[in-house]
C-alpha cells in the first residue's frame, strides 16, 4: 500500500471513497434534453476509469420548473431523470469510483426567458448583475413548493443509485436567504441568521424524510462571500457549525466569495496568472473549527498542491476538477508513478467561459473531452508503422506530433524557429498568461518520451519534405498577421503581434483596432499602455473582445481599467493618412453616415492571420490526395482514403491556422481527429 496521503483512503460515512482526489460539481453543459444521456456517461465514467474516488455531477440541477438552467444543465425535476442516473451511477459504480450529484434552485441567478418563462424567485427583488433578471420575492407558497422540490429530486436521485448530494448554496437560492445583500424577507424567513438559514434546515429536513438517515448529503457553500455587507467568515465559521450540528449534513464542501459578477466569479475559480489554491488556508479554518469532512476546490491544479492540501491536513478530499478536465488519468499516473506525464490544466477557463457563452464546455488543449464518444484519451497504436513528416511546431503541429507519435510511427517535425510554440509562444508572453506554455511544454515532453524527431531553425520546403521520403505530411504551418483590411493606409498600420512580440515600440497615443475580438487585440493594448501610452481600443462589433469571453475579460479590465485606456463600439477603421509625424484614422460605422477621425501617432490591427500556406501548395501537387480530407470519414473516425493523384507519393493534410484563423482548441482538435486515425 502506497504512502501516498493522496491515495489513502477515506471514509465518508458507510462510504469509503479510494483516495482523497474528487471532482467537484461542474456542468459541461453536455445533457440533452436535460438528462445525462450517453456523452455525459462516457465523460464521467472515463474519469472512474482513470482513477477519481468520487465524481460529483451535474452542477446545478434544477430543482424546480423555475429554475430553468443557464447552461444546459440537468433537470432533476423531471421522473425520467432516474433511469438515466442509474445508468451512469453503474457506469461509474463498475470503474470503482462514487459518484454524486449537484442539486440546486438558482433563484435569481438566472433567467425568465428560458424554458418555461415563469418569474425567476429570491428572497428580495434584487438583480444578481450577472443573470440580470429582476426577481419576484418569494412568497410562503414559493417557499413551501421549493422545499418539496428539493426532497423530490433527492428522492429520484436515491433512486437513480446515487451515493449521495450535494446542495448548492453559493450564489444560488440557498446562499440568497442566507446573505443579508440579498434577503429582504421579513421572518420567518429573513432577519435574524436564524431566520435565514430556516430555508435550508426546512429542506434538510424534509430531505432527510425522504431518503432516510444513511444517504450522503452535503452542502456546497460559501465560508465568507467577501463582500460589503454579505456573509463575513464570522458567519461562515458560524454557518459552518450549525450545518454540522444540525446532524443532517455529512460533509462540508466549502469555498470563499461571491459569484454575482463575473469579477467575483474569477475570484471563486480563478483563471491563469491568478495564485494557486488561494482558499485553501480558509478551507482548513473551516475543517480545524469544525473538525467535520471538509472538501474544497479552487486552483489546486498539480499533484504537489494537491498532497500537500491533504497531508497539511488543510481538507479531507481535494478538489481538482479543471486538473481532471484536462487530464482525466491524474490518479492512473500517480499510482503508475508517471506523474509527470499528467497533462496539466494551464487555467485558460475555456471549459468555463464556453459555458456561459452557450456552449458545451471543452478543455483548450484536451480535444477530447467531452467527446469520449468519438475521440480517444488514450491512442492506440497503429497497425503499420508510417513515416510522418511535420512542418510546423505550434499547438497544431505539437498535437499531431504527439499523437501520430502514441500511434508508433516515425515523426519527424521541422520548425522554422528556435524553439516550439508558435502563437502560443507569443501568448505566454503576457505575464498572466504564461502558463500557457504548458500547452506545448507538455507535448514536448511526450513527443520525446515517443521518439519524435525536431529540427529547428529548420525553413523546410517542398523538397526538405519529400527528400524524407514520407507516408504522411501535415502542414502546420500557422499564420502571419492580417492587417490588409483598409480601404488605404495598409502600410502605415502595424499587427497586435509586432507589439506583443516587441518587434514594434508602443507609440505614446495610439488606436488598436480589433475586429479580431481575441486575446491578441487585448494582449497588445495592455502592453501598449503599460508603456506608459494613452491607447483607444476600437471595434466594429457590438461588445469589444468578444471571443476573449467573460472570466478572461476579468484581468485585461483589472490591469487596463487602471491604465489610460477607452474602449468604443461599433465602429469600423476605414483608411489611414500620414499627417507630418502624426496618423490620421478614418473611421466610419456600418450603421451608415457618420465619419470621425483619430488622431494618433500609432495604429495597430488584430485581424486575426492569413495562412502560411506556400509550401502546401508548393506539396499538392505530389501527393496522392493533392491535399484532399474527406470530412465524411473525418467526421466518422476513418482513416483517410482520398486518391486524386494515384502517382502521388504522400498524403497531404493542412491543419489548424495554416488553413484559417481559427483558435488554439480548434488546432488541436483538427491535429487530433485525424492524426488518431492515421
Ligand atoms: C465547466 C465548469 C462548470 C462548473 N459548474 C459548477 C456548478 O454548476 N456548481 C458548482 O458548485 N461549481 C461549478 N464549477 C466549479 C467547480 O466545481 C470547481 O469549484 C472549480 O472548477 C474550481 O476547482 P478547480 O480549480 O479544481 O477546477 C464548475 C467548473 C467548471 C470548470
Ligand atoms: S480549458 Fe483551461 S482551465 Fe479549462 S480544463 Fe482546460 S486547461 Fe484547464
Amino acid at each position: 500500500m502506497s504512502n501516498d496521503p493522496l491515495l489513502q483512503p477515506y471514509q465518508l460515512k458507510h462510504l469509503t471513497l479510494r483516495n482523497r482526489i474528487l471532482m467537484t460539481s461542474h456542468e459541461p453543459a453536455y445533457p440533452e434534453d436535460g438528462m445525462p444521456k450517453d456523452r455525459y456517461r462516457a465523460y464521467h465514467v472515463e474519469r472512474a476509469k482513470g482513477g477519481v474516488a468520487m465524481t460529483m455531477t451535474a452542477g446545478s440541477a434544477a430543482v424546480s420548473k423555475d429554475s430553468p438552467p443557464v447552461f444546459n444543465n440537468l433537470l432533476v425535476w423531471k421522473d425520467e431523470v432516474v433511469p438515466w442516473m442509474k445508468d451512469l451511477t453503474d457506469a461509474v459504480h463498475e470503474q470503482g469510483a462514487a459518484v454524486m450529484i449537484q442539486l440546486t434552485h438558482l433563484g435569481r441567478r438566472t433567467r425568465w426567458d428560458k424554458a418555461n418563462w415563469l418569474p425567476v424567485v429570491s428572497p428580495s427583488h434584487k438583480r444578481e448583475a450577472a443573470h440580470r433578471a429582476f426577481p419576484k420575492k418569494m412568497e410562503d407558497w414559493d417557499i413551501e413548493r421549493i422545499i418539496k422540490d428539493y426532497a423530490d429530486a433527492a428522492e429520484r436521485m436515491k433512486a437513480g443509485g446515487m451515493d449521495g448530494i450535494e446542495l448548492q448554496a453559493y450564489g444560488h437560492l440557498m446562499d440568497q436567504f442566507w446573505s443579508p445583500l440579498t434577503n429582504e424577507l421579513d421572518g420567518p424567513y429573513g432577519g435574524s441568521i436564524d431566520n435565514r438559514l430556516r430555508f435550508t434546515f426546512d429542506v434538510l429536513t424534509e430531505i432527510r424524510k425522504r431518503v432516510g438517515p444513511d444517504f450522503i448529503v452535503g452542502v456546497r457553500y460559501t465560508g465568507d462571500e467577501d463582500l460589503d455587507g454579505g456573509l463575513t467568515k464570522e458567519d461562515g465559521l458560524a454557518i459552518s457549525k450549525r450545518l454540522k450540528e444540525s446532524g443532517m449534513v455529512d460533509f462540508l464542501n466549502v469555498i470563499r466569495g461571491h459569484i454575482d459578477t463575473d469579477a467575483g466569479l474569477t475570484d471563486v475559480i480563478p483563471i491563469q496568472g491568478m495564485a494557486n489554491s488561494p482558499h485553501l488556508d480558509f478551507a482548513g479554518e473551516i475543517r480545524a473549527a469544525t473538525e467535520f469532512p471538509t472538501f474544497h476546490a479552487a486552483k489546486i491544479p498539480d499533484v504537489a498542491t494537491a498532497r500537500h492540501a491533504i497531508a497539511s491536513g488543510k481538507v479531507d478530499m481535494v478538489g481538482m476538477t479543471r486538473a481532471h478536465i484536462t487530464d482525466p488519468h491524474i490518479v492512473r499516473k500517480i499510482v503508475e508513478k508517471r506523474e509527470d506525464e499528467i497533462r496539466p490544466c494551464v487555467g485558460a477557463n475555456y471549459c468555463l467561459d464556453r459555458i456561459y457563452q452557450g456552449g458545451s464546455a471543452y478543455c483548450i488543449h484536451n480535444a477530447a473531452t467531452g467527446r469520449e464518444l468519438s475521440m480517444p484519451q488514450i491512442i492506440e497504436a497503429a497497425e503499420t508503422r508510417k513515416k510522418v513528416v511535420i512542418v510546423g511546431s505550434g499547438p497544431a503541429g505539437m498535437e499531431a506530433a504527439r499523437v501520430a507519435g502514441e500511434r508508433g510511427h516515425e515523426v519527424i517535425v521541422f520548425e522554422a524557429a528556435p524553439h516550439p510554440g508558435g502563437q502560443i509562444r507569443l501568448t505566454a508572453q503576457n505575464e498572466r498568461r504564461r502558463e500557457m506554455i504548458s500547452i506545448i511544454d507538455w507535448r514536448m515532453a511526450e513527443c520525446e518520451r515517443l521518439g519524435v524527431t525536431f529540427h529547428f531553425n529548420s525553413w523546410a520546403e517542398a523538397d526538405t519534405v519529400t527528400a524524407e521520403n514520407p507516408d504522411v505530411v501535415i502542414i502546420a504551418t500557422g499564420g502571419l498577421p492580417h492587417t490588409d483590411v483598409l480601404a488605404k493606409g495598409n502600410d502605415l498600420v502595424v499587427s497586435s503581434w509586432d507589439i506583443i512580440s516587441g518587434d514594434v515600440k508602443p507609440g505614446a497615443n495610439v488606436l488598436v483596432y480589433d475586429d479580431a475580438g481575441d486575446h491578441a487585440g487585448l494582449q497588445a493594448a495592455e502592453l501598449i499602455a503599460q508603456s506608459g501610452a494613452k491607447v483607444e481600443i476600437m471595434t466594429p462589433d457590438r461588445s469589444f473582445a468578444p471571443e476573449v469571453m467573460a472570466m478572461n475579460l476579468v484581468p485585461y479590465m483589472r490591469s487596463m481599467q487602471k491604465l489610460d485606456t477607452t474602449f468604443t463600439v461599433t465602429y469600423r477603421l476605414e483608411a489611414v493618412e500620414r499627417q507630418g509625424n502624426q496618423l490620421i484614422a478614418h473611421v466610419g460605422s456600418d450603421y451608415g453616415g457618420v465619419v470621425k477621425q483619430r488622431i494618433v501617432d500609432q495604429v495597430v490591427i488584430n485581424h486575426g492571420t492569413i495562412p502560411l500556406d506556400d509550401i502546401y501548395f508548393d506539396l499538392k501537387p505530389g501527393s496522392s490526395n493533392h491535399g484532399e480530407m474527406s470530412h465524411d470519414q473525418l467526421l466518422a473516425g476513418q482513416p483517410q482514403s482520398v486518391v486524386r493523384n494515384p502517382d502521388g507519393a504522400y498524403q497531404l493534410f493542412r491543419i489548424g491556422d495554416a488553413v484559417s484563423a481559427r483558435n488554439t482548441h480548434a488546432a488541436i482538435y483538427d491535429a487530433l481527429r485525424l492524426l488518431k486515425d492515421v
